[in-house]
């Protein structure tokens, strides 16, 4: 047995063993094990060992040096095809659903710089229509919500949803990433030095839900909820968002990432333009104003 055949039984041997463990076949991989792959490894077993030790009545390979003319094309030519596969014809060939994804691409880019620099109204506007679109199905034309169907966008949040939200925590990625609120079993009340209380966790979220006015509640906010959502409820960046107001990034944030909460599931919006995203927060900001 010569180097080359030594070589070739050691790489088909190594290949046996990638399929194996790649099929999963083997009965402790997890797989149950399938007997017709079994078998054509079996196969691809017994024809190495059979042309590698079998004698053939003497018949051999007959060597020569290939022709030069004939190595050097055989050579070009499978360079030649590799380059043809990757970079030539099949990969880069002309499609039709190349020229459309080309088309919007382009429509979009000139939408984008079209609209680049709207001002308020103008993202105001176009953000309504848009609402009418894709977002009243759910929050009604009047973005009131539908009774309760989706969130009400002419507050910004609701009793039920904060007292929802302190009960169970928050992990929505309304700062634009993961940075969850904890449950209320890690909200201290700092002026008391005890976890937030039933009582405390009533007053406040009438606090917050009638837009931070009045004098109830609002030491529980000072100590509890100040630290992370800022005195005013505004949001602190990084670290909490605003929960007296909507503003343009945490619309943002929601279309990236959908929502979740104790009025139910917002699907994520990924389809939309950059101008869009924007015209959408100007609008919703402005309704609750
Ligand atoms: C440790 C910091 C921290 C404290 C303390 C805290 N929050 Fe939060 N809060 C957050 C973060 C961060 C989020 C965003 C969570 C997410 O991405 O879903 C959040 C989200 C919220 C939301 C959800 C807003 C929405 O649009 O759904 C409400 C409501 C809320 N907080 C109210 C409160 C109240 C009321 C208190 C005080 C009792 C409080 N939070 C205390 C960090 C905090
Ligand atoms: C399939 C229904 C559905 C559609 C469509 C939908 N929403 Fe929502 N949206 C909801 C629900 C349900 C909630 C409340 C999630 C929760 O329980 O906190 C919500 C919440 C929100 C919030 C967060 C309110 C808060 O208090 O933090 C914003 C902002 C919002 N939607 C904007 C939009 C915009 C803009 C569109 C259109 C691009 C849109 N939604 C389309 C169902 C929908």
């Amino acid at each position: 047995m010569n180097k080359t055949v030594l070589a070739a039984i050691i790489v088909v041997i190594a290949m046996l063993g990638f399929t194996y463990v790649a099929v999963g076949m083997a009965g402790g991989m997890g797989g149950e094990g399938d007997w017709v792959n079994k078998l054509a490894v079996l196969g691809a077993v017994v024809l190495v060992i059979v042309t590698s030790f079998v004698n053939w009545d003497g018949i051999g390979e007959y060597k020569n040096e290939l022709p030069f003319g004939w190595a050097v094309i055989f050579l070009g030519l499978t360079i030649w095809a590799i380059w043809y596969f990757l970079a030539g014809y099949p990969v880069n060939a002309y499609s039709q659903i190349g020229e459309y994804n080309e088309a919007v691409a382009a429509h979009d880019a000139k939408f984008e710089a079209e609209h680049a620099n709207m001002d308020e109204e103008t993202l105001k506007e176009m953000g309504g229509s848009i609402f009418i679109v894709q977002c009243a199905p759910c929050h009604g034309l009047q973005a009131d919500g539908i009774d309760g169907k989706a969130a009400n966008l002419n507050a910004r949040l609701e009793e039920k949803t904060i007292k929802d939200v302190i009960n169970k925590g928050s992990n929505n990625q309304l700062l634009g990433m993961e940075m969850p609120m904890p449950d209320r079993n890690g909200l201290m009340n700092a002026n008391t030095g005890a976890l937030v209380t039933d009582a405390e966790i009533d007053a406040v979220a009438k606090y917050v839900a009638g837009g931070m006015k009045g004098t109830e509640g609002a030491d529980v906010f000072a100590g509890t909820c100040a630290a992370c959502h800022g005195a005013d409820g505004k949001g602190v960046d990084m670290v909490g968002p605003s929960i007296a107001e909507f503003n343009p990034t945490l619309v943002a944030n929601v279309l990236k990432h959908g929502k979740k909460g104790a009025i139910g599931a917002m699907p994520a919006f990924n389809n939309l333009t950059e101008a869009q995203v924007k015209a959408l927060g100007a609008y919703v900001t402005s309704l609750s104003k």
